[in-house]
């Protein structure tokens, strides 16, 4: 199996052929949910932002135009030159860090706002879970918030059937054939156990058909904010 750089290099460089969405401009449904969220609390749209898995930056880039202080970290070198690429063409000052998520960050303790994972630490296995978690409760402020976009099982009947079909190596996991690709997908109660010390504040099932290759799936997802426990 490929090392999750390569595999997502070729991704982005194959224009996104299995997840489609992540080739455009436009913001993503999670985005648009987090600034939802932000808006009915009427709270500005302001502070120090990280995407994590931020791809070519779609949702980095908007939040930045919005007005908060953005950070995009990826994996794929390719999804980062071109988030800078299209950051530059909008006259944005955005921040662009090409690294794992699952190891150490280059970014200060308590120095951000938010952070934003939106279907991406469903990728990681627990031991990069583990090392991730420890990297948001660091650089989190205390009166941050940790917004969640990820994959559900409670309704979610893809899921379902390839939790049953095509097991992945750990609990909750399984593994997209098209892509030898592993994912984790989760009720609520599992999300508030396997993202703790992280409390869960706000949760939002949401039904979103998704075209993945050449079909079209009846997808859930959470979209889930989460705080310090301190
Ligand atoms: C399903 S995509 C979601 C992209 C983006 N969040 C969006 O909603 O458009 C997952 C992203 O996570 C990135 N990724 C995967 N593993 C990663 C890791 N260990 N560290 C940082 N980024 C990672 C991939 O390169 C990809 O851009």
């Amino acid at each position: 199996m490929k090392s999750g750089a390569e595999h997502w290099d070729e991704e982005y460089s194959s224009g996104s052929k299995h997840f489609h969405a992540l080739a455009s401009s436009d913001p993503s449904i999670s985005a648009i949910k987090f600034v939802e969220y932000l808006e009915g609390l009427h709270k500005p749209l302001i502070g120090d932002l990280l995407e994590v898995g931020c791809g070519m930056g779609r949702n980095t880039n908007w939040l930045a135009q919005k007005g908060f202080r953005a950070t995009g970290m990826d994996i794929s070198k390719v999804a980062i030159e071109e988030a800078q690429k299209r950051a530059k063409e909008l006259g944005l000052e955005v921040k662009y860090i090409s690294g794992d998520m699952a190891l150490p960050w280059p970014l200060s303790d308590n120095s951000l706002d938010f952070i934003l994972d939106f279907v991406t630490s469903h990728l990681l296995n627990l031991e990069q879970l583990s090392s991730y978690l420890s990297e948001v409760q660091r650089v989190l402020r205390d009166d941050g918030r940790f917004a969640l976009y990820t994959l559900d099982r409670t309704k979610d009947q893809q899921a379902q059937r390839l939790l049953v079909e095509n097991p992945g190596p750990e609990p909750q996991t399984y593994i997209i054939p098209e892509m030898n690709h592993i994912e984790r997908a989760l009720t609520l109660e599992e999300i508030a156990e396997v993202y703790s010390p992280f409390i869960v504040e706000h949760s939002d099932l949401i039904y979103r058909p998704t075209r993945f290759g050449d079909q079209t799936y009846e997808k859930y997802y959470w979209f889930v904010v989460l705080k310090k426990s301190i």
